[in-house]
Parts: C-alpha cells; sequence; structure tokens
C-alpha cells in the first residue's frame, strides 16, 4: 500500500538518489531537500511503499500563490495514479501553509505531466521561451486558482 506523508529529514538522502535518477543533471541534491525543512513556505511530501520512497512532490508558498517545484514516480510505479493522490494531497496538505493558488513550469514535450496537471484542473496561461537545459526547451505555465475558504 502507498502511504503519503511529509519529507523529514530521513528521507533528504534518498530523495536526492531518486531525483538524480530520474532528473539527471538538473536534479536537487540532498541539500537542496534539507533546506526546504527549514523553510515554513515550503511543504513537501513523499509516496512511500514497503519503506521506500516512490514518489515526492513539493511547493514553496508566496502569499498564497504557491509554486510546485518537483513531481516525480518512480518509474516502476508509474500509471498507477500515485502522482495524482500526491498532488491531491500536497495541495490539501499545504493549506496549513497558507497555499491558496498553485502554479508550475512543466517542459513542452512532457505530456504524461501536462496531462496530469489538466485532470487536476491545471489551466496553461503561457510560455516561458527556453526556459530549460539539458535539453533546451520551452516551458509551459500552469495555474489552478482555488476559491479563499
Ligand atoms: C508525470 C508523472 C509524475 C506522472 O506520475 P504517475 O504516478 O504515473 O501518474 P498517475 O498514474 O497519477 O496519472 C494521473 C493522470 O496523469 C495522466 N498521465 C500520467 N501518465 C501518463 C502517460 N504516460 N500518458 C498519458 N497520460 C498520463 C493521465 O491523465 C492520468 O490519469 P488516468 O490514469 O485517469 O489516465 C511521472 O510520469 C513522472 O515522474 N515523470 C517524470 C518526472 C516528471 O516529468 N515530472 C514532472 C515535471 S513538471
Amino acid at each position: 500500500m502507498v502511504t503519503f506523508e511529509k519529507l523529514t529529514s530521513l528521507d533528504t538522502e534518498e530523495a536526492s538518489l531518486l531525483e538524480k535518477r530520474i532528473f539527471g543533471k538538473d536534479a536537487w541534491t540532498k541539500e537542496d531537500f534539507e533546506e526546504t525543512l527549514c523553510c515554513d513556505y515550503a511543504y513537501y511530501i513523499v509516496a512511500r511503499e514497503d519503506g521506500m520512497i516512490v514518489g515526492l512532490a513539493g511547493i514553496r508558498n508566496m502569499c498564497g500563490d504557491a509554486d510546485i517545484t518537483n513531481v516525480m514516480v518512480r518509474e516502476d510505479h508509474r500509471r498507477q495514479g500515485i502522482a495524482e493522490k500526491m498532488l491531491r494531497k500536497l495541495m490539501e496538505g499545504s493549506k496549513e501553509i497558507g497555499a491558496r493558488n498553485f502554479t508550475l513550469e512543466v517542459r513542452k514535450s512532457n505530456e504524461p505531466a501536462i496531462r496530469l496537471y489538466e485532470k487536476l484542473g491545471f489551466v496553461s496561461e503561457g510560455i516561458r521561451p527556453g526556459f530549460y537545459d539539458h535539453p533546451k526547451e520551452d516551458a509551459v505555465i500552469y495555474w489552478l486558482r482555488q476559491e479563499m475558504d
């Protein structure tokens, strides 16, 4: 069974290894994840199965507008609804640090992620030309704006 928990200091090494495996050169390091633990504007969760991290997602909140900075699921655990559940839990849980509206960038060619975000109700609001390196590619900017409670 997959469970979802907040990222802790015990997870940062394993999280960085999963990042490296999925994002290569652009991966966050252990130190990047450790930094999020000290910030009251950051909210990161991991998906875990049998003790192993199989997914991770996180946000940085600024005045209610939250930037989703990381979304990933282990290759051998994809297409099981983990990312969808993880993002729903992330958005619900991050209300505790004041997040209301959510934004993210995604590679123009990343169809699985684009389909995921659109399924969750994110709407494309523009392009950042040449935003990504390794390889160079445009980013599509998505927003999910929610009513204030
Ligand atoms: C994008 C990613 C996080 C999706 O994770 P996942 O756990 O496989 O996604 P889910 O199983 O929760 O899928 C939810 C929805 O996303 C869409 N989706 C996910 N993978 C898809 C694929 N390969 N093709 C088409 N749609 C896909 C579908 O709409 C799906 O809903 P459905 O099952 O009802 O069709 C995963 O592919 C990943 O880690 N990719 C590499 C890292 C990455 O690109 N992160 C995003 C950076 S912006």
